[in-house]
C-alpha cells in the first residue's frame, strides 16, 4: 500500500510511509498490557518469557506478558540475526501457535474488563524473525472477535508488521484470534488495545470496523518526529511525511485546539505541522491504490484529512480550497480551515476505487495555497458476523477453564460456524446471537463439582455430564434451565440426594435424568437419612482398604521404578569417571607412555554377549562415524556408556581400531574422552567410552542441540581452553607425542558438565622424535576445513597441522558458523573471518546468537589466536602451549581481572556511535525509503545503547 505524491513516484521511488501494514524495518509501537490500566490500555509483548513486563522506551506504558492472555501456544525468540541493536525490545520474542488441530485451527488472546459497545482501537504486530528455524514466514488469518480482521501474509523474516483496526466491541472482553489456513504456523508479537469515546471515527459502526492503512502526519522536520502516546492520548501512531521537493513545510508554536464533539480528535502535535505545495499556484496531490484482500478483491476506503490553519491571516487574505478525488470534487465546497482548531474532511461511506488520486486546489477566490496537516485512510471490513450470546460464552468460558478443557476451545463457541467447538452445538437465528444448546462433555475426564456455570447456560436443552470423575452434589440451580429436557449425570461419583427443584422437573415430565452408578448418590427421596450415611461410610471403608493397599503397591512400585531408572539413567546425575577405577581387567600397556601413563590404567575387556546386553542389543544410536555406529549403554552398575562398534564395512580397518585402542589406554587427562573398555570378540570390535551426555561442540554450535540454545561466550572460552589443554597435553605430555589429525567440533565432546573432551583417536599417530619431526605417511587423513595445507602439501603431518585445525574450531567457536561455509559461494570459515576482521567489522564476524554477552577484548583475542594458529606456514603458529597460555589469558581478559591493563593499546573498544553503521546493520526487506522513515524512528533506541564493540584491530 502506498500513499505517495505522483510526481515524487514519477521521480523514482516512492515515498511508502506509513503504513499500518508496511514493512517497518525498524518499527516500533510499543505498548502495555494485563488488566487495562488507569486510561484503559492494554498492552502485551507477545511470547515474552517470566511475569514481569517491563516499561516501553518510547511511550513509558508498561509492556506485559502474555500469558494472562492466553493458555495456547509457546514461548519463542526471534533468532538472533534478526535482532540489532536498534530493534525495539517488543520485537525479540513471539507466541506460536503450531498446528495441533492443523488447517482451521484458532488461537486467542482474550482482552477482558472492556465496556460493551464501545469504541476500541487494536493493534497486533507481527515479526517472523525466523523464531522456528524454518526460514518459512507464514500465511495465516487474524480475527477481531468472530469477524476476519485480514489475512497476514509475513513477506519475509525481518518483515515487520503492524495492523490496526478500530471495532466497536460488543462484550465485555474481545478476542484477537490467529487462525491457522494451512501455509505455516501463525504467530504474533504483540497487541495493544486502546478505548476511544463512542463519537470517534463514526465510520465504525456495530457492523463495520475500520482497518488502517495509513496515518501520517504533515510537516514534520525529521523523519524521526513519530507522535504517539502521551503526545495523542489515544495512542494513535502518526508517521511522518516529508517530501521537500514538493511541499513547503509550515508549523505554529501555539496549541491547535478541538472542537466540542470533534470526531477524530487529532493531537495538537500532529496538527500544529502543515504542508503547502512549493508552488504556490500548484495543488496538493498524492495517492493510493487499494489493497485487494483474498475475501474481499474491491475494499472500500474512507479517508480523513485533517486541516487547521497555523497562520494569522489578514483580512484582505483567502485560504480556500477543493479536495477532488480521481479529478472530482469530493469536498463538494472550498474549505477554509479555522485558525488553530481542526477540522477534517472525509467520507462517511466507503468509495471503491483502484487507485485514489487526491488533489487539493485552491478555488478561484482564494487569495493562498492549500495546506493540509494529516491523513487517516482506512479500509473497511465488515463486523456483521454476531457472536454466541455472551451470558453462554461467559458461561462456557468458566466451564473451560474450572475442568480445563482443552479440545479446540478457543475463540468465540459457535462463531465461525466452521469453527465452532467441538463438543457443543449451537441454535443460529437471523438477527440474534447464537445460544449454545448441547453440551456433551462425556467421558472427558472432568473433576471436581459440576460448576454452578452450567446453571447460566440458559438456552441448553442436553447436557450430558456422564462417565467423569464428578464429586460434589448436583446443583439445584440447574432446575432453572427451562430448556433442558436431558441431564446425563451417570457414571461420576456425586453425592447427596436429588435436589428438589430437579424432581419436580423430572416429576412433570419436562426433564430426563440419568444418575445411574454414582454409588454415593441418594435417589429415593429429599434427604439422605443418618443410616444411609453410615451405609455410605461404611461402603467407603469397603473401598478405601483396597485403595489403600493398591497405594501401597503402586508407591512400591514407583519407588522400585524410581530407583530402577535412578540406576538406569546415571549420565545425568554421576560423574562417569568414576567407575574406571572399578575396571577388572587389567590391559598390559602398550609401548609409549604420556606423563601420567605411569598410574596403574586400567581397561576392561568386554566379550561381544556383554556388549549386546550393555546395549540392550545395540539400540539406541548416538552418533555415526567412520569407524561404525556409537550407541548408547548402560554398563551392570548403572553407568552410562557410549559403545563405538566397528562396522565390518568400515572404512577405518583393524589398524585404525587397535590405534586408538592403544592410545586410550595410555593417555588420561581430563580433557580427552576416557575409556572404559573394548571389546574383541573374534570379528568383533569396540570401544566403550565415558559418557558425554551434551553431545558433540558442533552440535552446540549449531544450536541443534539439545535446548537448542545459543552457548555462551563464557562456556565457549571454556571449551576453547579445555580442549586445547587436552591437545596440548597429546603434544607435550605423551612420549613420543601424539598427533592427533582429525581435530574439528564434531571430535570435541561435552559432559553434563559442559566440559570438554578430546574424542576419536582413530588417526592419531605417534610420532617419535621432537614434537615437530616430521613423519611422512601416504594418506591424507582429516576433514576437509581442518586440514593444515601445509599438510596437504607435503603429507608430512605435524602437530602444528592440529594447531592448524585447532585455530579453525576457534573460529567456529567465535563466529558460531561451520568450517566451511555454503553460501553464498563455498567459502572457507579462515578466509571469510579474515575478511571480515581486516575490515575491523568484529560485530560482522561474531556470533550474534552471542547477544553481545562477550568481553569484546577477549574476542578479538580469540579470533586473533585462532588466525594465527590457521597461519599458512607451520612455523609461524603457535604451539598448543602457547595457545594455551593465550587462551587462559582470555579467560581472564573475559573475567575483567586485566581490565587495568587495557592500556596496553590493545582491543581497545570505541564509545559513541555512528547511527549509519547500524542503518546498515539491518538492510533485509527493507525498501530505501522506508528505513529512511522508520529506521529513524527506532534511532531513539541507538542513543540508549551504545555498543562497546571495538572498531577493530586497527589500533594493534
Ligand atoms: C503473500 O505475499 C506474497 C508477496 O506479496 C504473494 O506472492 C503471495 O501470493 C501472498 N500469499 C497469500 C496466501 O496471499
Ligand atoms: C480545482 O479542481 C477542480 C476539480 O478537479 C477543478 O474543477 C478546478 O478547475 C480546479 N481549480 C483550479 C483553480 O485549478
Ligand atoms: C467566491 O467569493 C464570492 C464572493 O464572496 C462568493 O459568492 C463565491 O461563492 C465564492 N466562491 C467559492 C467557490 O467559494
Ligand atoms: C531503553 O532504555 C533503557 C534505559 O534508558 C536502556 O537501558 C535500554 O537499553 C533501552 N532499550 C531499548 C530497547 O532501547
Amino acid at each position: 500500500m502506498e500513499l505517495s505524491t505522483p510526481r515524487t513516484m514519477a521521480a523514482g521511488p516512492w515515498l511508502q510511509l506509513i503504513l499500518c501494514l508496511a514493512v517497518f524495518a525498524a518499527a516500533g509501537v510499543r505498548q502495555a498490557c494485563a488488566q487495562p490500566d488507569s486510561k484503559g490500555f492494554i498492552s502485551i509483548d507477545c511470547g515474552l518469557q517470566g511475569e514481569e513486563g517491563y516499561v516501553d522506551n518510547a511511550t513509558k506504558l508498561v509492556l506485559a506478558t502474555d500469558a494472562a492472555f492466553t493458555d495456547a501456544g509457546t514461548n519463542h525468540n526471534i533468532s538472533a540475526e534478526y535482532i540489532t541493536p536498534s530493534t525495539a525490545r517488543n520485537w525479540y520474542t513471539v507466541r506460536s501457535f503450531a498446528a495441533t488441530a492443523g488447517a482451521g485451527a484458532r488461537s486467542c488472546y482474550t482482552l477482558r474488563s472492556l465496556v460493551p459497545g464501545l469504541k476500541y482501537l487494536i493493534r497486533a504486530r507481527f515479526k517472523y524473525g525466523n523464531y522456528d528455524g524454518l526460514d518459512r514466514p507464514p500465511v495465516f488469518d487474524l480475527y477481531v472477535g468472530v469477524n476476519l480482521w485480514m489475512t497476514v501474509n509475513i513477506t519475509g523474516p525481518d518483515t515487520t508488521m503492524i495492523t490496526e483496526a478500530i471495532v466497536v466491541v460488543p462484550d465485555d472482553f474481545v478476542q484477537v484470534c490467529l487462525v491457522n489456513t494451512g501455509a505455516g504456523t501463525p504467530f504474533i508479537s504483540g497487541i495493544d488495545l486502546r478505548p476511544l469515546k463512542k463519537t470517534l471515527y463514526p465510520q465504525a459502526t456495530a457492523t463495520e470496523g475500520l482497518v488502517l492503512l495509513g496515518r501520517l502526519n504533515f510537516g514534520p522536520v525529521e523523519p524521526t518526529d513519530i507522535i504517539r502516546y502521551p503526545a495523542d492520548p489515544h495512542d494513535r501512531v502518526w508517521y511522518p511525511w516529508i517530501d521537500a521537493t514538493n511541499w513547503v513545510e509550515m508549523s505554529s508554536k501555539r496549541k491547535v485546539q478541538n472542537v466540542d464533539d470533534d470526531h477524530f480528535e487529532a493531537p495538537s502535535a500532529v496538527m500544529q505541522t502543515a504542508i503547502r505545495p512549493r508552488n504556490a499556484s500548484q495543488s496538493i496531490e498524492f495517492f493510493w491504490d487499494a489493497e485487494p484482500q483474498p475475501n474481499d478483491p474491491s475494499p472500500g476506503y474512507i479517508a480523513i484529512m485533517h486541516f487547521s490553519e497555523l497562520q494569522l491571516l489578514p483580512s484582505n487574505a483567502v485560504r480556500e480550497f477543493y479536495v477532488n478525488l480521481n479529478g472530482k470534487p469530493w469536498y463538494p465546497s472550498g474549505f477554509t480551515p479555522d485558525y488553530l482548531y481542526s477540522g477534517a474532511t472525509y467520507n462517511s461511506l466507503p468509495s471503491r476505487h483502484s487507485r485514489y488520486n487526491i488533489s487539493i486546489n485552491a478555488t478561484a477566490n482564494s487569495t493562498l495555497p492549500p495546506i493540509i496537516n494529516a491523513v487517516e485512510v482506512f479500509s473497511v471490513i465488515p463486523t456483521t458476523n454476531i457472536a454466541t450470546d455472551s451470558q453462554d460464552v461467559s458461561a462456557i468460558m468458566a466451564i473451560k477453564t474450572k475442568y480445563e478443557v482443552k479440545k479446540n476451545w478457543m475463540g468465540d463457541p459457535c462463531v465461525p460456524k466452521s469453527m465452532a467447538w467441538d463438543r457443543l452445538t449451537c441454535s443460529y437465528a437471523i438477527a440474534s446471537s447464537p445460544r449454545i444448546v448441547t453440551v456433551n462433555l462425556s467421558s472427558t475426564g472432568l473433576n471436581g463439582d459440576i460448576s454452578s456455570s452450567f446453571a447460566t447456560l440458559k438456552a441448553v436443552q442436553y447436557l450430558d455430564l456422564s462417565n467423569n470423575n464428578l464429586t460434589g452434589s448436583i446443583p439445584d440451580a440447574l432446575s432453572q434451565l427451562t430448556s433442558l429436557t436431558v441431564l446425563e449425570l451417570s457414571g461420576n461419583k456425586l453425592n447427596g440426594s436429588i435436589p428438589p427443584g430437579l424432581l419436580k422437573r423430572i416429576q412433570d415430565g419436562s426433564l430426563s435424568l440419568r444418575y445411574g452408578n454414582n454409588p454415593n448418590l441418594c435417589s429415593n427421596g429429599a434427604s439422605c437419612q443418618p443410616a444411609k450415611t453410615t451405609r455410605n461410610s461404611k461402603l467407603s471403608i469397603y473401598i478405601a482398604v483396597p485403595i489403600a493397599v493398591i497405594l501401597v503397591i503402586v508407591l512400591v512400585v514407583l519407588v522400585l521404578l524410581f530407583c530402577f531408572l535412578r540406576r538406569k539413567r546415571p549420565g545425568s546425575m554421576s560423574n562417569s569417571v568414576k567407575p574406571q577405577n572399578e575396571m577388572t581387567t587389567s590391559y598390559a600397556l602398550p609401548s609409549g607412555v604420556c606423563e601420567d601413563g605411569s598410574l596403574k590404567l586400567e581397561s576392561r575387556r568386554f566379550t561381544y554377549k556383554e556388549l549386546e546386553m550393555i546395549t540392550n542389543n545395540f539400540q539406541r544410536v548416538l552418533g555415526r562415524g567412520g569407524f561404525g555406529y556409537v550407541y548408547d549403554g548402560f554398563l551392570e552398575d548403572g553407568t552410562q556408556v557410549a559403545v563405538k562398534l566397528r562396522s565390518h564395512s568400515s572404512s577405518q580397518g583393524v589398524k585404525e581400531f587397535l590405534a586408538e585402542a592403544q592410545i586410550l589406554t595410555r593417555i588420561h587427562h581430563k580433557n580427552l574422552v576416557s575409556m572404559i573398555g573394548y571389546c574383541k570378540d573374534g570379528e568383533y570390535m569396540a570401544l566403550v567410552y565415558e559418557y558425554m551426555s551434551e553431545g558433540t561442540l558442533q552440535e552446540h554450535i549449531e544450536g541443534s542441540n539439545r535446548n537448542g540454545a545459543c552457548l555462551p561466550w563464557t562456556q565457549r572460552l571454556r571449551i576453547a581452553l579445555e580442549s586445547a589443554q587436552g591437545l596440548e597435553y597429546l603434544h607435550r605430555g605423551c612420549n613420543p607425542p601424539l598427533i592427533h589429525r582429525d581435530v574439528k567440533a564434531s571430535n570435541i565432546l561435552l559432559n553434563t558438565r559442559m566440559e570438554a573432551r578430546i574424542a576419536d583417536f582413530g588417526l592419531s599417530k605417534a610420532f617419535s622424535g621432537n614434537n615437530d619431526t616430521h613423519v611422512s605417511t601416504n594418506t591424507l587423513v582429516g576433514t576437509p576445513g581442518y586440514v593444515d595445507p601445509e599438510y596437504h602439501a607435503t603429507m608430512q603431518p605435524t602437530s602444528k597441522s592440529d594447531v592448524y585445525s585447532f585455530g579453525v574450531v576457534l573460529l567456529e567457536l567465535v563466529t558460531g558458523k561451520p568450517a566451511i561455509l555454503r553460501e553464498p559461494v563455498p567459502i572457507s570459515i579462515i578466509q571469510w573471518a579474515r575478511q571480515g576482521l581486516a575490515r575491523g567489522n568484529i560485530e560482522g564476524v561474531v556470533d550474534g546468537r552471542m547477544h553481545g554477552g562477550y568481553d569484546v577484548n577477549a574476542v578479538w583475542k580469540v579470533a586473533d589466536v585462532a588466525l594465527k594458529c590457521t597461519a599458512q606456514a607451520s612455523v609461524q603458529r603457535p604451539t598448543m602451549t602457547d595457545v594455551v597460555a593465550q587462551l587462559q589469558e582470555c579467560v581472564e581478559l573475559q573475567n575483567g581481572r586485566t581490565e587495568c591493563n587495557a592500556n596496553n593499546g590493545f582491543y581497545t573498544g570505541t564509545s559513541g556511535i555512528d547511527p549509519n553503521l547500524s542503518y546498515d546493520s539491518y538492510t533485509t526487506d527493507q525498501s530505501t525509503s522506508v528505513s529512511q522513515n522508520n529506521t529513524s524512528f527506532e534511532m531513539e533506541h541507538n542513543f540508549m545503547r551504545v555498543p562497546t564493540m571495538s572498531k577493530g584491530p586497527a589500533a594493534r
